[in-house]
């Protein structure tokens, strides 16, 4: 069976929606390990609730030890490494052994609203202030910079005159839940070829 590693920093409302899409037979995977890089966050409560295997790595402590420890943890035992609302960025060996292997979420449509410190809130906040009248969430590969790897999706919400950033984020992430299981489906089916900046999806073999 496919397997899958979930990295998440925050709630894990996304790492949830995975869990459900497991549950539910939408998902054809296991998740064999969640790791946060904090001490505290509820991703870890979901975890254990669902008795899935969990790891805290704090990167207050490893600094930049934290992707090379990572990496000894899913090596050989995770097909596809999940970041869902994981705030440290990956560096190193990892990147090239799960080369197309790791996936993030973010909370707009990327290039808009991403890259370094453009995270939670503040990407919403960002999208209003800016008068965007549509925004939403990208799925996408992981690569060397922040929130530029190959797009695999993207979902779009509207945003309406009396839209605040908290109004928006909660649309969006509703999107975000179906989104990042779509994106694990289609990668555990095996359909997904990259080429060059493109991903390109084989629907046939859906
Ligand atoms: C989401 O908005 C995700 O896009 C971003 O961090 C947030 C995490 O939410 N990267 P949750 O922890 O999954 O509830």
């Amino acid at each position: 069976m496919y397997k899958v590693a979930v990295l998440a920093s925050g709630s894990g409302s996304n790492l949830q929606a995975i869990i459900d899409n497991i549950n539910n037979g939408y998902l054809n995977c296991s998740i064999e390990a969640v790791i946060s890089d904090r001490q505290g966050c509820y991703a870890i409560e979901r975890a254990k609730n669902n008795n899935i295997k969990t790891h805290i790595l704090d990167r207050k402590i490893l600094g930049e030890a934290l992707s090379d420890d990572i990496l000894s943890l899913v090596k050989g035992k995770a097909d596809l490494i999940v970041l869902a609302g994981f705030l440290s960025i990956l560096k190193g060996e990892i990147l090239k052994e799960f080369k197309h292997r790791i996936i993030n979420i973010h909370p707009s449509l990327i290039p808009a609203f991403c890259g370094n410190g453009m995270h939670g809130i503040k990407v919403h906040k960002s999208a209003i202030e800016y008068g965007v009248k549509l925004s939403g969430c990208t799925v996408h590969f992981v690569d060397e910079g922040c929130d530029t790897g190959p797009i695999i999706l993207q979902s779009i919400v509207e945003v309406s005159e009396d839209d605040t950033p908290e109004s928006l984020q909660r649309k969006v992430l509703i999107e975000e839940h179906i989104s990042l299981s779509r994106a694990i489906k289609y990668l555990e089916s095996g359909n997904i070829k990259v080429k060059g900046r493109r991903v390109i999806r084989d629907v046939e073999k859906d």
